[in-house]
């Protein structure tokens, strides 16, 4: 069993991320007494500790739920240093706010451009022995920064003790898909290629780069979700249990998703169609030739004994019609035509954003005279939004020091193998228009299906 961490320290303390996920976490997390610890908060910004915790006010107020009792616990175990990374005298006044601490964590919301200068800086702090840190993506641009990347945290922290975020994995309705798999006999004998004929993931969103251009120059939609969230949900449709002792072992687990992803065959830019919306040329921090994609639709082929000739396909993309991420697993027809048969016939419907949802299509008798079908859905579970976030979820799993849902440097090689033929210019980008489904290129990637519009 690991130990609970004693200190909390989170650099990046004035940042964007901290804003809008960390501090409405750590009132989350002070709120169900997972924090009883320091929390230290560390940037390069000119700020008081009084207005640091406006800050955290602020944001838990905009992006959270304000809960004064909670917040105070929190407000008045919360410290501020204020210094540059690369300086020593950051990492002395650090060490001194640790006092007596012997096992914090270390949270990097910062550019990974920085994770070594911090890494370096903390490995001189005697706390940090038995410290643990944990990193947010992206962890690279490409596998071989990727690869640089670790190399410089592993001088370090051993693989042990570095948590990679991936908020995707931290959200419930993706933990169910395991779950769903895992807890039922019935899936098993369909969940494989002589059942299902092909594996539709969309991640539509109704909103464009919001502010965030210049960073997104910089990734595109391959580099900022197909290599990570929607290749971790892949990975997790298709993993085989892991067996024996280590069923209940994190790295049980996390083999299975690592030898998992390493059986998806790197894309060929034949299986991609990219895409820009209108106007994202004008949003600030975009260059006006900019090739960098909004939209990305994608083929996947899964070199294994259940799933080789399983097309999996995968859309993501700003400005589309909907904010919706789902998951539509087609099953094939039945081998017999007896009855004109409805379309779709059998499917599994996973809803992961906003709505969170299992569903199954079947076809019935119509009401009346002739046999005629009608398609119906079972609801298998249907549930509100989660009340915890993906982010009071992974830092109180890496608090505990528990790294189930935290990704590991192989996953992370392998998904970068796969998407690293066709990074950059590989393929074209058209244009296509806000609020619609993307360019009409993807149709193409699914001919004779259709993709499945969440709705
Ligand atoms: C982030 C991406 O990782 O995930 C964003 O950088 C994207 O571009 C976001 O909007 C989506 O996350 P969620 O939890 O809102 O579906």
């Amino acid at each position: 069993m690991a130990s609970d961490s004693d200190a909390f320290v989170f650099f990046g303390a004035s940042g964007d991320l901290a804003y809008k996920q960390i501090f409405p976490a750590l009132q989350a997390l002070t709120r169900h007494g997972h924090l009883e610890m320091p929390v230290i908060g560390v940037a390069n910004a000119q700020l008081t500790l009084d207005q640091l915790r406006a800050r955290a006010r602020e944001s838990i107020e905009k992006h959270g739920v304000m809960d004064e009792a909670a917040f105070a616990k929190l407000s008045a175990r919360l410290k501020y240093i204020c210094g540059d990374y690369q300086s020593p005298e950051t990492f002395r006044q650090l060490s001194e706010a640790l006092g007596s601490a012997s096992r914090p964590i270390y949270y990097l919301a910062i550019p990974p451009s920085l994770f070594a200068t911090v890494a370096k800086g903390l490995a001189g702090l005697k706390s940090s022995a038995a410290g643990r840190i944990v990193v947010e993506k992206p962890f690279g641009r490409d596998l071989a920064s990727a690869k640089g990347i670790d190399a410089e945290l592993h001088q370090f922290f051993p693989e042990a003790a570095i948590y990679r975020i991936d908020h995707y994995l931290g959200k419930e309705p993706v933990q169910n898909l395991l779950y769903f798999r895992f807890a039922n006999s019935f899936l098993e004998p369909l969940w494989n290629r002589n059942y299902v004929e092909s594996v539709q993931i969309t991640m539509a969103e109704n909103f464009g780069v919001e502010g965030r251009g210049r960073l997104y120059e910089e990734l595109g939609a391959i580099r900022d979700v197909v290599q990570n969230h929607m290749l971790q949900v892949v990975a997790l449709l298709i993993m085989n249990p892991p067996v024996g002792p280590a069923a209940r072992d994190p790295d049980g687990f996390r083999n299975e998703k690592a030898r998992a992803l390493r059986a998806i065959r790197p894309l060929d830019p034949a299986d991609l169609v990219r895409g820009q919306y209108r106007g994202y040329r004008e949003e600030e921090g975009v260059a006006a030739d900019s090739q960098v994609e909004t939209f990305a639709a994608l083929r996947l082929h899964i070199d294994t004994w259940q799933w080789a000739g399983v097309p999996f396909y995968i859309r993501a993309g700003k400005r589309l019609p909907v904010s919706a991420t789902e998951v539509w697993v087609q099953l094939k027809h039945p081998p017999q035509q007896v009855f004109d048969s409805v379309n779709p016939p059998n499917y599994f419907r996973f809803g992961l954003s906003p709505s969170v949802f299992i569903a199954l299509g079947a076809g019935v008798k119509k009401p009346g005279e002739i046999l005629a079908g009608d398609s119906v859905e079972l609801m298998v579970h249907e549930a509100t939004a989660d009340d915890m976030t993906p982010y009071e979820r992974l830092l109180g799993d890496a608090i505990h020091g528990d790294p189930m849902l935290f990704v590991r440097q192989d996953s992370v090689d392998a998904a970068w193998a796969i998407v690293d033929p066709v990074l950059g210019n590989a393929t074209p980008v058209p244009t296509y228009e806000p609020g619609s489904w993307g360019p009409s290129e993807a149709d193409r990637l699914v001919a004779p299906g259709a993709w499945r519009d969440p709705e």
